[in-house]
């Protein structure tokens, strides 16, 4: 039997494909190093699935406590696969620090574990023969372009040191694909904004400490833990002067991930680049709104300056990935809204 290892496994996005993987039938391994996520969100996993299929899949997901920093811990995993004969025939590699601001701060730390990390994996990809691959990549690569949707072929330039390694690490992967083509199938998906939750509400985004982004500060201003929503610039070339953006349900981001695994393992060797965005922008000011209307709760907020390194307009044109993967995403702004408060309404504290 094969399987299929997610690095990160535990974290936001992680824990929610892994969900999705278990009910399509597949075998998984997780390692995760716990900086920035919970094992709970895996038991809560198990959980779902017991609810909706009565079904215990814990022999089907196999954790594994590890750093990409030290590979041996990475070897371990590998080894542990082939010896209860479930052999990892490709990896989801989530594994990584996200913060943009946090990258400004501490460069040396993002590329070490962003990049160095990655690097680790790979190595032990090749060594146990295992060349398939879907990076988590992020749509902080591209050079914004006003008002305008992003395509796979726009120009990348990333702006901070997070994007950096993003990029840096798509770059690595095209090389190793081009030094054997007839081996590799790589697939870079290049996230705009993940936000939401699980409709069951017992997985959901966990940030350590304050959130830095938008949606996570909306559902703790919410339940009343932040008192209100700093609007970074009310002067921007959009319609109503705040940040547009592409914000994606982070079940249609997971379901975008199975297809991307689908589709590499049953077609030949290649490497692929796809924006997993919906192509809808929405404003911040619009966001809150939605949030309100949806939820009978109010936002208050306030205008202050820019944040630096910030843009009017990320957009994804996502119709090379809707094209090449039979996917598209099927959950709007108001499911985002729903979803994302009904778990900060059961999860306070997060997990
Ligand atoms: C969204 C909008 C802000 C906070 C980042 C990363 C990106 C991806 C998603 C990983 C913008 C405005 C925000 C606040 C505000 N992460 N805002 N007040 O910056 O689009 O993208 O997270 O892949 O790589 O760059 O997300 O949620 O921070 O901002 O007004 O307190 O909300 O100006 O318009 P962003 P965000």
């Amino acid at each position: 039997m094969k399987s299929i290892l997610l690095t990160g496994g535990a974290g936001f996005i992680g824990s929610h494909t892994c969900l999705s993987l278990l009910e399509n039938g597949y075998e998984i391994f997780v390692i995760d190093s716990y900086i920035n996520s919970s094992r709970k969100s895996l038991e809560n996993v198990l959980k779902i699935l017991k609810k909706k299929y009565n079904r215990n899949l814990k022999n089907s997901l196999n954790l594994f406590e590890g750093d990409l920093k030290n590979v041996r811990d990475i070897e371990a995993v590998f080894q542990k696969a082939n010896e209860v004969n479930k052999s990892i025939e490709a990896v989801i590699h989530f594994a990584g620090l996200k913060s943009v601001s946090e990258s400004m701060a501490y460069p040396l730390c993002y590329w070490e574990n962003n990049f160095y990390g990655t690097i680790n994996l790979l190595k032990i990809m090749e060594k146990y023969n295992c060349k398939n691959i879907v990076f988590s990549s992020s749509a902080t690569v591209y050079q914004t372009k006003i008002n305008q949707l992003l395509n796979e072929r726009d120009k990348c330039s990333p702006v901070n040191p997070y994007g950096q390694t993003k990029l840096a690490v798509e770059k690595l992967l095209k090389d190793i694909y081009k030094s054997a083509p007839s081996e590799w199938r790589i697939a870079c998906l290049r996230y705009f904004n993940p936000v939401g939750a699980h409709e069951s509400g017992l997985i959901g985004e966990a940030p350590f400490g304050k959130p830095n982004n938008l949606f996570p500060q909306i559902t703790k201003v919410a339940i009343g833990i932040m008192s209100e929503i700093k609007i970074f610039g009310s002067d921007w070339p959009t319609p109503d002067g705040t940040g547009i953006r592409d914000y994606i349900h982070v079940m249609d981001l997971s379901e975008g991930h199975i297809s991307s695994l689908n589709y590499l393992l049953k077609e030949k060797p290649q490497m692929i680049t796809l924006n997993l965005g919906t192509g809808k922008g929405t404003s911040v000011k619009e966001f809150i709104r939605t949030f309100e209307k949806i939820n009978n709760v109010e936002i208050p907020f306030s205008f202050v300056e820019r944040r630096p390194g910030d843009n009017a307009f990320v957009v994804a044109d996502n119709s090379f990935a809707k094209s090449i993967l039979s996917w598209e995403p099927s959950r709007n702004i108001e499911d985002i809204c729903r979803n994302g408060w009904n778990w900060q309404v059961m999860n306070p504290d997060g997990y």
